[in-house]
């Protein structure tokens, strides 16, 4: 069976930039180690979000992208800015996730922002939130802003080297497959 990666966009927006640069993180890690890949929003997540106060006051949907969150091999984590922080709903959907359910977790955090002045939420706000589930968060993070982007695709160089960088230090993992033997595997 092949590993898995989850996406999860904290944006309610369709078309969302957050959304486009997951897909497109993931859709590298497909192809260079044969993940299969399953990639939400927070509109997938429902209206039950808002107002459950634990894991079992969610609907079925709810409950189920947060029990495919949690089984995940590798996660991209994807958060608009809002406010040089990440929106609540983002915060509150982490916060009906256990510690344990994370631990260990490779998670490839990243984000977009209007501009640049808020580049660093990744690193001020994303990686200790994973720190605190005491996550692999991998060494590269991924910061977006409407500049790199040309009709929702990423239309950068500087990102798209950062977002080889990240897929690279995957396979620093041992479970993931090198990418020549996913490779050779496909042929
Ligand atoms: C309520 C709100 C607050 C925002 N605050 C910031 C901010 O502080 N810094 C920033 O760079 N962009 C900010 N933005 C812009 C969004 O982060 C940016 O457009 C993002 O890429 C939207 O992602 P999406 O297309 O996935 O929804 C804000 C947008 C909204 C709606």
């Amino acid at each position: 069976m092949s590993l898995r990666l989850v996406g999860i966009a904290g944006s309610f927006n369709r078309p969302s930039k957050t959304y486009t640069l997951i897909e497109h993180i993931a859709g590298l890690v497909a192809e260079n180690y044969g993940f299969a890949t399953n990639i939400y929003d927070l509109k997938d997540v429902g209206p039950s979000l808002g107002t459950a106060l634990s894991r079992s006051e969610l609907d079925d949907q709810a409950r189920q992208v947060l029990d495919d969150i949690v089984q995940a091999d590798v996660l991209v984590v994807g958060s608009p800015t809002y406010k040089g922080s990440y929106p609540g709903l983002f915060k509150h959907l982490i916060d009906l996730i256990e510690p344990s359910e994370l631990r260990s977790k490779p998670i490839i955090i990243s984000a977009t922002g209007g501009g640049d002045r808020h580049a660093l939420i990744v690193e001020h706000q994303l990686r200790p939130l994973f720190g605190f589930f005491m996550a692999h968060t991998l060494p590269t993070a991924i910061y977006a802003s409407d500049r790199d982007f040309v009709d929702y695709k990423v239309a950068s160089e500087a990102l798209s080297g950062r977002i080889g960088s990240v897929v690279d230090e995957l396979a620093a993992f041992s479970f993931v497959p090198s990418a020549r033997a996913s490779l050779q595997a496909a042929e």
